[in-house]
């Protein structure tokens, strides 16, 4: 039999450290309350509402709003009316304007099927330990996000020339003196014929928890560029200068050692997601009643395509191409699947590694970082085989 510590070891000494801390990140020391609508998410913060999706609900195309992770730095608006409401568009635009929430109905809609990630998911991995949530693998989720383009929004007031960045702010109720969370994105992505002013999730209206009437979607980007409860849309002849934009959502240009200093102008925003997988089942610590275990899971790439997964065989000595799902739409995650018996009863631990269309490759070990943006390290799960 290959114990657990032999499967590992035997294909790749960087495991150890990640393997490591995982007994001390079980669900169970999670608090689960019942938020209407998100029943059986895993609660990360309570006062903003954080919630995590279950590994095991990573089994679908596309991710029921009821199992759609949420990332709030504020609270929500506490009053939203879409007869009301207003999105504003200014700065360095020909003519500023407001358009109502029924004008925007009535452009021309496009849908794009989106896998949205958190730049901290992965963050309770890091060693050592990073402030800011601790999400571990589910702040995830892919949904099909419809409204009209952003570009076309935008040629509504007219971008002038010098129109680089466009900035968002969201209707957050901004607690005490902190910063609101404003954010921009370049001018080109802006005018991506994908990227939107979302109206619909899943083919109905926002919910209060993904940022009704309207956010951004700046798809295959980290989930803080897709702005929720848009309310103002600035173009600016520069980059937004303010806490999100900077220190916030930064990566260093190189790689840095814990307790490092590092100069903000040694850095870049974070943008376009890395290339990552992530196995739904079976679950860790779980137990498989046969040799023959079944394997699935999704991997996605950010602005990228997937081009294989690969899942280690033949005691970890190589990896064996998984079979990956129909469904491919170019910014979503793919299902995968591979079949495959153990050959004893024993415990195992089963990883699943991505490359993408542009040469990434899923790293074996956490690439450490001081906010514990973008962690993609090689997915890993540890299993008990029953004879
Ligand atoms: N937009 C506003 N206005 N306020 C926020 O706190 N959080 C961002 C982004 N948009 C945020 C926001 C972050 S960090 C993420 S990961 C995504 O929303 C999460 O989107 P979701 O809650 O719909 O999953």
């Amino acid at each position: 039999m290959i114990s657990r510590r032999e499967f590992v070891v035997g294909f790749s000494a960087g495991l150890s450290g990640a393997g490591a801390i995982w007994p001390l990140l079980s669900r169970a020391a999670d608090e689960s309350v019942a938020i209407p609508g998100k029943e059986g998410m895993v609660v990360r913060s309570h006062r903003f509402f954080d919630l995590e999706m279950p590994v095991e609900y990573a089994n679908s195309f596309v991710t029921p709003v009821e199992h759609f992770f949420v990332r709030n730095h504020m609270h929500e608006p506490s009053t939203l009316d879409g007869a009301e409401w207003r999105l504003s568009l200014s700065g360095e635009v020909e003519k500023p304007l407001g358009l109502t929430l029924t004008e925007l109905r009535k452009m021309e809609q496009h849908s794009v099927i989106n896998t949205l990630e958190c730049a901290g998911n992965g963050r309770a991995f890091a060693v050592p330990h990073v402030p800011g949530v601790q999400w571990q693998k589910g702040a995830i989720g892919t949904a099909r996000f419809s409204g009209p383009r952003l570009k076309d929004v935008l040629e509504r007031a007219g971008v002038k020339a010098n129109g680089k960045h466009v900035m968002f702010r969201g209707l957050d109720e901004v607690p005490g003196k902190v910063p609101a969370f404003v954010r921009s994105i370049p001018i080109e992505k802006a005018m991506d014929g994908d990227t939107l002013a979302a109206l619909n999730m899943n083919g109905a209206p926002l919910t209060k928890h993904h940022g009704f009437p309207a956010r951004a979607l700046v798809p295959g980007w980290i989930g803080a560029a897709s702005c929720k409860w848009l309310t103002e849309i600035k173009v600016l002849d520069k980059e937004f200068e303010g806490n999100f934009m900077s220190p916030g959502y930064r990566m260093p240009n190189h790689p840095v050692k814990p307790g490092e200093a590092v100069d903000v102008a040694d850095t870049h925003p974070a943008t376009a997601l890395n290339v990552k997988s992530l196995i739904a089942s079976p679950g860790d610590s779980s137990t498989v009643k046969s040799r023959a275990v079944h394997i699935q899971g999704v991997a996605w790439a950010g602005e990228a395509d997937i081009e294989k997964v690969e899942v280690p065989f033949d005691s970890g000595a190589s990896w064996q191409a998984a079979q990956l799902g129909k469904d491919q739409s170019h910014y979503a995650w793919r299902l995968w699947s591979h079949s495959w018996k153990a050959p004893q009863a024993g415990d195992y631990t089963i990883m699943s590694r991505a490359t993408d269309s542009a040469g990434r490759v899923q790293p074996d070990s956490v690439q450490w970082n001081p906010s514990g943006y973008l962690i993609n390290v090689v997915d890993r799960v540890r299993i008990h085989v029953q004879a």
